[in-house]
């Protein structure tokens, strides 16, 4: 086996790919389903009664943007915008229990609240939201259920509302600790804050914490990044999501307001990240697929052992619901046979809501091979191996020039991601995207691979 060098590699495999966090990917979702299909669709999905939930619920609002962000935002420093969005996100709730009366049967095992920043919402509508959700739902006593918050903006009192509705993870917006990269992405954000807002979760009994780092940001260099894996380890979070910068500034133009020269691609932004994976594995984390990390006592590194493991649209989770139901603006459904997205403008969100009590936008219904990749895609973005089907063999052609680089390993016809495959693993995954081998995309959609 020849040996070839990270750079190289990276020459070689540094295109843009998708982030596989769906199979068909959102720009290949083509069959579009109407409402009542997709209505149908969740219903069918919940047809079994020990079937489970879980919910996503997106709060867009933050006061600031920073300018990294790849999120689907409103930005506004004016609260009046509060109770109008907390009045249609109920509307949208209540419109799915009058169509799918299971929804208020079936066990909901997760809800999520995200954004955008959850915590823009004040104390009493926290409370006002979550009382009129929960007193719909069948939420069992062990449900995972959880908030993303930006630490520069949340209140203790907040994270007391939301303890008391059983919240017991959360997961902190960090990016970075360094002053030079925060003031350049617009997010200062001491170090102290940071930490008040961690101890604060554990004083109330949160049991775990979750921080969101990035790699590859603006003016992110070695002295920056072991800075931030210093500070990151003094505060010792369960697990960390340590994401790939995705520059999409053709999407997001805010990203046009710092200079790419700033920005560490290629070679130098892989060595960011491998520092500091062997740094969190000096201290006992594991890594999980793409660019997460756990404690070895974690839940998710169990389930990753157990083969529960799951990947949807807000990252790795400990177990696959049989539907996700998203509200809000911009909110993704599954049902695992269809994907639903919502508008992901908010005056046309709340006109659809207001006008039919549901604001469908796109989705897809996936057919049978959809179905079966889509599976063979999860496994291997989740447990990094995954056996591949005789009839499939024309795959292992695709792939040939990977396992020549040493990226995969091929056992007949089981599929190995080897160590420095990893950092790879999307380019692997579209071996498998027989939509996108089918037909690239003509605009650019997707960020770098690495
Ligand atoms: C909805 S935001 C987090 C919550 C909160 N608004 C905050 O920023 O603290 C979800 C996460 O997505 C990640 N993210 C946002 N834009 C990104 C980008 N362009 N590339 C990679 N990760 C990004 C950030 O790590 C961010 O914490
Ligand atoms: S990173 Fe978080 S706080 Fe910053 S703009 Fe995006 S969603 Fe808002």
């Amino acid at each position: 086996m020849k040996t070839v060098s990270l750079s190289d590699l990276i020459a070689k495999y540094d295109i843009p790919v998708p982030r596989y966090t769906s199979y068909p990917t959102v720009p290949y979702w083509t069959d579009f389903p109407t409402t009542n299909e997709w209505l149908n669709s969740v219903s069918k999905s919940l047809s079994k009664q020990d079937a489970k939930i879980s919910i996503y619920i997106h709060i867009p609002f933050c006061e600031t943007l920073c300018s990294f962000c790849g999120c689907n935002t409103s930005i506004t420093k004016n609260h009046s915008v509060e109770e109008p969005y907390i009045t249609y996100l109920l509307k949208e709730f209540h419109s799915y229990l009058q169509a799918v009366p299971e929804i208020s049967k079936r066990q909901v095992d997760e809800i999520h609240l995200g954004g955008g920043s959850p915590t823009y919402l004040s104390e009493s509508n926290l409370d006002y939201l979550l009382d009129n959700l929960f007193k719909e739902l069948n939420i069992s006593p062990n449900a995972s259920l959880s908030v993303e918050v930006d630490p520069r903006r949340t209140r203790k009192t907040q994270l007391d509302v939301m303890r008391k509705y059983g919240f017991n993870r959360i997961s902190l917006g960090v990016q970075d600790f360094d002053e030079e990269v925060q003031r350049i992405v617009n997010r200062i954000q001491p170090f102290e804050k940071t930490k008040e807002t961690t101890e604060n979760a554990h004083e109330l009994g949160y049991k775990s914490v979750n921080f969101d780092l990035i790699y590859g940001l603006p003016k992110q260099n070695m002295d920056t990044m072991k800075k931030t894996v210093e500070k990151t380890i003094l505060l010792y979070p369960d697990r960390i999501a340590f994401y790939s910068y995705a520059h999409v500034p053709w999407i997001k133009a805010a990203q046009r307001l710092f200079t790419e020269e700033d920005l560490p691609t290629g070679e130098t932004k892989r060595t960011l990240y491998e520092y500091a994976r062997n740094e969190f594995e000096k201290v006992g984390y594991k890594e999980i697929g793409m660019d997460h990390f756990a404690h070895e006592n974690d839940g998710l590194w169990k389930a990753l052992l157990n083969k529960t493991i799951h990947r949807n649209f807000m990252g790795y989770t400990e177990f696959r619901t049989d539907l996700l139901l998203g509200l809000g603006v911009s909110a993704i459904s599954d049902s695992w046979e269809c994907f639903h997205q919502n508008e992901k403008i908010l005056k046309k969100y709340q006109k659809r809501i207001n006008e039919l009590g549901f604001a469908t936008l796109r989705g897809h219904k996936l057919n049978e091979e959809d179905l079966e990749f889509r599976k063979l895609i999860l496994e291997l973005v989740t447990t990094l191996e995954v056996t591949i089907p005789k009839e499939h063999e024309e795959i292992k052609n695709y792939l040939q020039e990977m396992e020549k680089d040493n990226l995969i390993i091929w056992n007949e016809n089981h599929l190995q991601v080897t160590e420095i495959g990893r950092a790879f693993l999307r380019n692997i995954c579209m071996g498998l995207d027989l939509r996108m081998r089918r037909k690239l995309p003509e605009a650019k959609v997707f960020s770098q691979a690495i």
